[in-house]
């Protein structure tokens, strides 16, 4: 028992992750070319395959790209074969919530037979591992405050339900298969790199941050909130906000979770506190010296109060630790980026 005991705090003290060959699907997004760059900082090799649908080459200039569409088989089986990876990280999907509900086809397609095509080129190739962009948006609207990962999944929005089913497939890809899994749940991503080189630039500018710092630059006239009278300290909704650089870490201990451990997995991802629409509009208006126009609507039918995460599982098992907690320093990173680069990404 002793034996045992000391051996593993020496396999753990001395554990070095090896570098690995990845592939990185969706890396020229906002998400993955913030993890492209950590993943790269920890020594491992790279390469980034997306269709350029929503990502931007600037935001990935120094690292090799293939273009390629998850939904052509034959893309996935050129990449495959001209790389031995060692494993994969899945960031390429459809984001928006709202629209998978006027059009699901998109989504089922985008995340969820894309996702198959993506696997089936891993499992042909013998690829065994892959990390996997999943979503808060599993849990849909449970009642118990934080939420932990063993939390009921009732989806509300056909995104959602995607992320859910891929989760599940991956599960039975494990079982079948042997292919190993780390589903990372992020909560809301906000922020940007410190250097202002890279940041948030969605095609739909739907999120409640990016929305206020573009009208503080004067790009729109106002913002809207929905709901001011949800039961919440100052009446509008509680949302867990994380930093896209703490999920990019992330990424790099879920690799090294993986190659250790060679065990499928599930985290959730948030700041494990909660922060109020009119926190971030109070924040958003200091930082930027810009007292913006904020139109009040009621609440949106189905918009829970209050959503914030446990992330204890990530950081205790992971050893996550977000090196960006404060939402202060989530809008000023995500400011700088927005000052220096008002119109986003030139390609
Ligand atoms: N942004 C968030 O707050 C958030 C929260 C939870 C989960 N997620 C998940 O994280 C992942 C990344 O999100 P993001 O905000 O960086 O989105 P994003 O739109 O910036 O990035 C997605 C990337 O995937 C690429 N892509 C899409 N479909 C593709 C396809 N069929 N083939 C090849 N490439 C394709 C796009 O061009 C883009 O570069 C997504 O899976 C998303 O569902 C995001």
């Amino acid at each position: 028992m002793q034996h045992a005991k000391i051996f593993s705090v020496l396999r753990f003290t001395f554990y070095v992750p090896r570098p690995m060959k990845l592939l990185v699907t969706g890396g020229a997004g906002y998400i993955g070319s913030h993890t492209v760059r950590k993943l790269k900082a920890a020594g491992h090799e790279l390469v980034i395959f997306d269709n350029l649908s929503s990502g931007h080459q600037d935001a990935i200039q120094t690292f090799e790209l293939f273009v390629g569409d998850l939904v052509n088989k034959q893309d996935l089986e050129k990449v495959f074969s001209q790389h031995a990876f060692d494993g994969v990280v899945h960031f390429a999907g459809s984001i928006e919530a709202g629209e998978s509900m006027t059009d699901p086809k998109r989504f089922f397609n985008n995340n969820f037979v894309c996702g198959l095509n993506l696997l089936e080129a891993m499992l042909t190739h013998d690829v065994k591992k892959i990390i996997f962009s999943s979503s808060a948006a599993v849990y849909g609207e449970p009642t118990k405050m934080p939420i932990e990962e063993t939390a009921p999944k009732n989806p509300t929005n056909v995104y959602g339900l995607t992320k859910l089913m891929f989760e599940q497939v991956l599960d039975a890809y494990d079982y079948a298969y042997g292919l190993k899994s780390v589903a990372l749940r992020y909560f809301n991503a906000v922020g940007a790199d410190p250097s202002g080189e890279i940041g948030a630039d969605h095609k739909n500018k739907t999120h409640l941050l990016t929305l206020m710092l573009l009208t503080a630059l004067g790009q729109h006239d106002s913002i809207k909130i929905f709901g001011t009278d949800f039961p919440t300290p100052d009446g509008t909704g509680i949302r867990d906000y994380v930093h896209v650089n703490d999920l990019a870490d992330a990424h790099v201990l879920a690799l090294d979770y993986l190659t250790k451990n060679n065990n499928s997995n599930k985290f959730n991802l948030g700041n494990e506190k909660g922060t109020s629409v009119r926190q971030v509009i109070d924040l958003a208006k200091e930082i930027t010296g810009v007292d913006f126009k904020v139109i009040e609507e009621p609440r949106r039918d189905g918009d829970p109060a209050e959503l914030f995460a446990s992330s204890q599982k990530a950081k205790t098992i992971l050893g996550w630790q977000p090196q960006f907690p404060e939402m202060r320093q989530i809008v000023e990173t995500a400011w700088n980026w927005h000052q220096k680069h008002p119109h986003g990404f030139e390609k």
